[in-house]
């Protein structure tokens, strides 16, 4: 719920009110703040080409996709799906089309669907089956779907791209979607991978009407590589969602407490920087909504210390736990042995010491890990195995190097968790 103190927003996104906690669910677009100069940006590099965002899990991909979606610019018409459950090409074609009927129903009717049996013979029907009619009955108009997955791909583009209009299509999940592809078929992964690459490279994008923006919490590359498949997606440019910062934070808490009038000490906002680190905005939120939360409890000012209590609540709280644990589970799903037991192994260790770890440290508790697994490797091969790791932790959004060697938690919330239940 919004109060109805008027605030003023730095950040070049015009907000009315106080906007409420998020503390889960995507930022609705007209609450959405911090991202204005990302998001013309985005648009900016959409003009020539097709893109991938990456992020950590919990920073906003969604949220800035939501936005791109409820204002659209460049005359595009955008079409946004989450695939993260989707196996098959053919279920990514239905769940698309449907998206865009929903989005654009007289544009799928009148100009899509033009001299596109498949479509338009659905359309005929779809008025008598109601809603949610739509999809079901696009997979009923081919049993054979999914042998014929590329030639109704290839329509579908066609048609949208005589069709007129500049679309974006948003895939959100995107890399979940090829590591479920992955695990069904991976003959079928490359020829998806294939087939997507030269759609988006016949006709080349400056020439296109088509856009794709395709994003998610896994590394893509990083996905792709360990299946020996990144020459697939190399076209696609890479963009990625800038931090928050030192800044935002403050005007965040600034506003998100002054703008309920809960009185705080000027060096609170300073001690949330510190406790979060790398600043997630998901903990960002949570924190300043506990923040809230204790003031109406006891009504006094808040200060440092509560900053404090209140991380180390949040650390056991069950919010937070479901994300954390997220990080966790990753390792075990994604990383195969022995680089999972060593990445348990470095984060155990790196999340005990007060400021991260040297490389030489964590390469000698490598070296122990393998020993420990009984692993006899020659030393060229240990070192690159190490390196290999350290990358795919970096790129994953483990750790970061803080200074000349030393490793440590992005995510000072992370790093506390890790050390209480995980160390
Ligand atoms: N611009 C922002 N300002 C403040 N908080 C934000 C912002 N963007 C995201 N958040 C916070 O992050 C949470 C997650 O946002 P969102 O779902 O967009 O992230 P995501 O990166 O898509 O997450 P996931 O990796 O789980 O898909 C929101 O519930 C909110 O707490
Ligand atoms: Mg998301």
């Amino acid at each position: 719920m919004s109060t109805t103190i008027l605030i003023y927003n730095q950040n070049d996104m015009k907000i009315g009110s106080t906007p409420e906690f998020y503390t889960g669910a995507p930022v609705d677009p007209v609450d959405l703040r911090f991202r204005g100069a990302f998001v013309a940006n985005l648009w900016r590099t959409l003009r020539s080409g097709h893109v991938v965002l990456a992020a950590p899990r919990r920073t906003g991909k969604t949220s800035v996709m939501d936005y791109l979606r409820d204002h659209p610019e460049n005359g595009f018409r955008v079409v946004s799906i989450n695939v993260q459950d989707l196996t098959h090409p053919a279920d990514f074609f239905q769940v698309l089309l449907d998206a865009f009927h929903d989005a654009h129903p007289e544009f799928v009717r009148d100009r899509l669907a033009e001299g596109w049996g498949l479509v338009s013979g659905v359309l005929d029907r779809v008025e008598s089956i109601g809603a949610g009619g739509f999809k079901l009955a696009i997979r009923g108009s081919d049993p054979d779907w999914r042998t014929n997955w590329r030639r109704h791909g290839d329509t579908f583009l066609a048609q949208a791209r005589n069709a007129g209009d500049p679309i974006l299509f948003i895939i959100d999940e995107f890399p979940d979607m090829l590591i479920n592809l992955a695990r069904e078929d991976k003959g079928l992964l490359r020829e998806f991978l294939a087939w997507f690459r030269t759609q988006r490279q016949n006709p080349a994008p400056t020439r296109d009407s088509i856009r794709w923006l395709v994003g998610g919490s896994v590394n893509l590359a990083g996905t792709l590589d360990a299946l020996g498949l990144v020459d697939l997606i190399n076209d696609l440019e890479d963009v990625s969602l800038p931090p928050l910062t030192e800044e935002h934070i403050e005007t965040f808490v600034a506003d998100m407490l002054g703008g309920r009038s809960v009185p705080f000490d000027a060096d609170v906002p300073r001690r949330l920087i510190a406790r979060l680190g790398r600043p997630i905005p998901f903990f960002m939120q949570i924190a300043t909504r506990d923040l809230y939360r204790r003031w109406k409890r006891g009504q006094r000012r808040i200060a440092a210390t509560d900053v404090d209590a209140v991380f180390n609540e949040m650390i056991v709280g069950s919010a937070a736990r479901t994300q954390l644990q997220h990080y966790y589970s990753r390792i075990r799903q994604y990383y195969a042995e022995p680089k999972r037991s060593i990445a348990h192994a470095l984060l155990g260790q790196i999340s005990v010491s007060e400021s991260g770890l040297r490389r030489e440290t964590l390469l000698h508790e490598t070296e122990r890990a393998l020993a420990d697994l009984c692993a006899t490797l020659p030393a060229h091969q240990r070192r690159q195995l190490f390196n290999q790791l350290m990358f795919d932790l970096e790129n994953d959004f483990y750790i970061v190097e803080v200074e000349g060697g030393t490793c440590d938690f992005a995510s000072g919330v992370l790093k506390s968790w890790w050390r209480k239940y995980h160390a």
